[in-house]
């Protein structure tokens, strides 16, 4: 088997590649963890999903792919010029809400239902804000946070950080958890109660 053999990678996701190497984004998410996003969506019907960390959108293109036409999903990030570019390429698409704000600021003031998935892939909702976060994951919903494996780029005392949430979320009773060393590093969780 070859992992790295993607037969349905999103039509826009070439464009929106081209876009990341043109502004020089460097914090793209992988084919791997869009794959996998794209998979786990389409399992829902009706489904309300979360991406923290927009960026310049490849993992949103996998998850947009994965979406039924009864689903939401919100993505928020805080760097207009992405949520920009992002609403560029999917901004016709009225399941969409690409916001520009601040993911903490956003998780704060949320009071909307709970999610069927969320995509943790900014500090907020990972890093900071990880009770408010789990706590908007529905009974039987997902949490998926990937970049949990040493990488070069990292500042200093980050892996440090990384292996205390890897510690904490292990801990959390009301979620079962899968870690992949697979992408970058991926931990899938299912809250159970
Ligand atoms: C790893 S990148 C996301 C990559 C994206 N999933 C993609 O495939 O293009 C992390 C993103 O989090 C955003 N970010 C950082 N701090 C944030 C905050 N406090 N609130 C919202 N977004 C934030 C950054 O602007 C960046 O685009």
């Amino acid at each position: 088997m070859n992992q790295a053999h993607f037969t349905d990678i999103p039509s826009v996701y070439s464009r929106i590649l081209d876009k990341s190497k043109e502004i020089g984004f460097t914090m793209p998410s992988d084919l791997f963890i869009g794959s996998l996003l794209k998979t786990l969506i389409s399992s829902r019907q009706k489904a309300n999903v979360l991406e923290l960390g927009t960026g310049i959108g490849l993992s949103l293109a996998w998850m947009v792919d994965g979406l039924d036409k009864d689903s939401v999903l919100t993505s928020i990030d805080n760097d207009p010029e992405l949520t920009k570019i992002a609403n560029g390429f999917f901004g016709e698409d009225p399941r969409l809400s690409i916001l520009c704000e601040d993911g903490e600021n956003w998780i704060n003031n949320y009071s909307g239902p709970q999610f069927d998935l969320i995509f943790a892939d900014a500090w907020p909702g990972k890093y900071s804000q990880i009770d408010e976060i789990l706590s908007l994951v529905k009974v039987g919903g997902l949490y998926i946070v990937d970049d949990m494996n040493f990488q070069e780029n990292w500042p200093i005392g980050h892996a440090e950080k990384a292996e205390n949430l890897i510690k904490y979320l292990e801990k959390r009773e009301d979620f079962n958890l899968t870690k992949m060393n697979w992408s970058t590093g991926v931990i899938l969780m299912t809250k159970i109660k």
